[in-house]
């Protein structure tokens, strides 16, 4: 009888808690369909407008109908939609601007924003904690809990994707050291450790130990720094999808707190979604993930400089002769295709090869370019057909049939040092094994390395034949020259 009338008292919301009710509801059910439309290059620029649509209406919804345990609405609109109208104007003026090779930058500054309001969330909260909860319970529940994870996992993924922006910018150099490692396992430590301690205090004012709740905050922020610090080579895809997935699981610790189901599933989506994104990428780059928590790898390991053999170069029109001679091209394009905007061009080269009878495909590493899908992306927008993309293990199986790779603009995922130099930072890390094929074409400007910072053997390789140049000047000289074939 008694969870009748609860069950009954529970139902009686007021018509404008039953619509916030609702549209969270609706929210939550947005964010799922656009999640599952970015998994389809075709359908991706859709889904982010439904994903965007559900959280403009939990937004407006919130604003217009939530109530306080007093039942008073919201007071402070006006500054609320100020915030709203800079953040939003801010974030369109970058998002218009940004170049197309600076969007890893920008994934990693926006995802650490996120981390960032999570963590004041938790800052702004913990003062507040209910003396109900407190007197009944002490510091031990579910609200402190969810306050102190919010912290750590906030001011990680901000200070994380800070450093990691300034790495990818090209402004934050790797820092390598042993000492870290046992540095960051201790700070890890000493973070689990602080949260035992806060709730093991039992019944204290929340305020009284806020300077507690600033170290804690200090130590996650220095954790996050060096955390990501030491990765590098080849290896901070994964980290940046693991920030990714931490400002998703700090945000969910604030849905959980204000009780507000549209936060919570959009928390747990970013959450899990970047979660099992960190642990294909681990296993693509063969890393464990304990090892990235512990931000123990991409250090050691000597830049390859035993060339092992001469560089040799390629004019155009013999590129363009082989090729168009051929049965079978694999295209492996890599960052340089970002940078030089060739996509388009690389389609139509495409097309050329196909009307002459050669059958082309395209290899895509994982983590070629500077972010997850990079490759995807691009050649998708240049409407290469999905079907023509082959995924790295796959690319693999066919590769020794094929009789010219062309490489375009890629370096660390086509690199042998992964198979052949134990003391390489990418050694373990799957590659294209481009070497493996009758002949390879090298379009890349001069020698310079690439993310990883380290020699390049298949450069040397007597198979390969370099054809210098920005990619996009290169690939049109390619389509003239085999135009006239
Ligand atoms: P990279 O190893 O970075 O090599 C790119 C190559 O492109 C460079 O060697 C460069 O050589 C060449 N290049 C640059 N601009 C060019 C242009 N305009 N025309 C022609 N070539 C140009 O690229 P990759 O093989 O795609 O590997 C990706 C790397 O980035 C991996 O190490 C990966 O771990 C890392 N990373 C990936 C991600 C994600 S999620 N995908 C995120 C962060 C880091 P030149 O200067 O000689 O032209």
């Amino acid at each position: 009888m008694d969870k009748v009338i609860s069950l009954t008292e529970k139902i009686s919301f007021t018509p404008g808690e039953s619509l916030l009710e609702i549209s969270y509801l609706l929210a939550s059910i947005l964010f799922i369909v656009g999640l599952k439309m970015l998994s389809r290059p075709e359908t991706a620029r859709r889904g982010n407008i439904w994903a965007a649509i559900g959280m403009g209406i939990a937004i407006l919804t919130t604003i217009l109908f939530h109530r306080n345990s007093e039942g008073e609405p919201i007071s402070n609109v006006g500054w609320i939609l100020l915030a709203i109208a800079i953040g939003t104007g801010i974030g369109w003026l970058i998002a218009i601007r940004v170049k197309m090779t600076a969007m890893p930058q920008l994934v990693s500054f926006f995802n650490g924003m996120g981390g960032a309001a999570a963590a004041l969330i938790s800052l702004m909260e913990f003062p507040h904690i209910s003396d109900n909860l407190i007197a009944q319970y002490g510091m031990l529940n579910g609200h402190v809990l969810a306050i102190l994870l919010g912290l750590l996992i906030g001011s990680v993924s901000f200070a994380g994707s800070m450093v990691a922006f300034g790495k990818l910018d090209g402004k934050v150099k790797d820092i390598r050291s042993k000492v870290l490692r046992f540095v960051n396992i201790g700070l890890l430590a000493f973070l689990i450790g602080f949260i035992v301690y806060i709730m093991s205090l039992g019944e204290v004012d929340p305020q009284s130990i806020m300077p507690l709740i600033y170290v804690m905050f200090a130590v996650s922020l220095i954790y996050g720094v060096l955390f990501v610090m030491p990765i590098g080579g080849a290896d901070m895809p994964v980290v940046i999808s693991l920030l990714n997935s931490f400002t998703g699981i700090a945000a969910a610790m604030g849905g959980f707190l204000y009780e507000n189901q549209a936060m919570l599933t959009g928390g747990i989506l970013v959450g899990s979604a970047g979660m099992i994104l960190t642990v294909l990428m681990c296993k693509a780059m063969n890393r464990s993930l304990t090892n990235v928590i512990i931000g123990a790898f991409g250090g050691g390991g000597a830049a390859l400089e035993n060339e092992e053999g001469s560089i040799k170069e390629t004019s155009v029109s013999d590129a363009a002769i082989m090729m168009n001679y051929s049965r079978k091209v694999m295209i492996v394009p890599g960052y340089g295709l970002a940078v030089a905007k060739a996509q388009h061009l690389c389609h139509e080269l495409d097309k050329q090869l196909e009307e002459s009878g050669v059958e082309v495909k395209y290899a895509i590493h994982s983590v070629a370019g500077r972010m997850p899908g990079h490759m995807n992306v691009l050649l998708a927008e240049a409407d290469v057909p999905y079907e023509k993309l082959l995924e790295g293990e796959e690319a693999n199986e066919m590769i020794d049939d094929v009789d010219v790779v062309m490489v375009v603009g890629a370096n660390d995922v086509v690199n042998p040092a992964a198979e052949d130099d134990p003391s390489s930072p990418v050694y373990g890390m799957p590659v294209i094994k481009a070497r493996n094929a009758k002949n390879i074409v090298v379009l890349k400007r001069g020698m310079g390395k690439g993310y990883a910072g380290i020699e390049n053997n298949l450069f040397f390789n007597d198979k390969t034949k370099m054809l210098f140049g920005d990619a996009k000047d290169t690939i049109q000289k390619l389509i003239d020259e085999v135009k006239d074939l």
